[in-house]
């Protein structure tokens, strides 16, 4: 299913990162925030467990999360949505994919992956600003359930309709989220408007 998050905030900080004129410095920045923001609303469905604690006042039963979470950045975009998403959930474990486009064919091509333990417990939340093809997106989820994942969401900043088709016809038991859906994908496989490349803006590769 797809998560569309409309939150004034999420939507003003994206527009900071869209403009051309914004640095690195800012982008970085903005990703963080928004990845923050999105993991509130991602991570509202989480189980928790009742426990007994005292308070200043007196005792009373708490709530704590009764889940494991493992974030999966794809390399090397989604690695500027760990920390935001690590704020939030300091007891989150990393796993890492490394993937890349082909710049002719589009398609991904792997060349890292490393997971902690016990993923098929976890609920793991795949990580990348973009979602373009989907062809990186599906590839990723291919991995992480070769992995042993069981319950997997992906989360993306922009994405187009035909990433989301991808994603979905492969693998309609995973949840989408997307801070915006953009309109369409350029000659060479870039989403516009979007926000250019993601990794070259995180990284000032470019
Ligand atoms: C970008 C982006 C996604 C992928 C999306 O990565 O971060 O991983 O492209 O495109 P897709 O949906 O068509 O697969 P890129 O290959 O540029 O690698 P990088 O993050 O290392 O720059
Ligand atoms: N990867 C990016 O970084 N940007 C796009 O628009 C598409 C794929």
């Amino acid at each position: 299913m797809l998560h569309l998050l409309n939150h004034p905030m999420i939507k003003s900080k994206l527009t900071i990162m869209r403009k051309v004129e914004t640095g690195t410095k800012d982008f970085r920045q903005n990703l963080d925030e928004i990845a923050s923001l999105m993991a509130y609303e991602i991570t509202k469905d989480l189980p928790t467990r009742d426990v007994n604690i005292v308070t200043p006042m007196g005792e009373c039963v708490g709530q704590e999360l009764d889940c494991r979470v493992v974030l999966v950045p794809i390399l090397r975009a989604g690695l500027g949505m760990v920390n935001g998403i690590q704020q939030l959930i300091p007891t989150a474990k990393v796993g890492h994919i490394g993937l890349y486009r082909n710049e002719e064919t589009l398609e991904p091509v792997e060349y890292y992956a490393k997971f902690p333990k016990h993923m098929d417990e976890s609920i793991v939340l795949v990580l990348d600003p973009m979602l373009a093809t989907g062809g990186s997106a599906k590839a990723a989820i291919d991995i992480v359930k070769k992995a042993g994942a069981k319950q997997i969401k992906l989360v993306n900043l922009v994405g187009v309709q035909e990433g989301i088709d991808v994603v979905e016809k492969a693998h309609p038991d995973v949840d989408i989220y997307l801070a915006a859906k953009d309109e369409r994908l350029n000659e060479i496989g870039y989403i516009v408007p979007g926000l250019g490349d993601a990794g070259d803006r995180i990284f000032g590769t470019k």
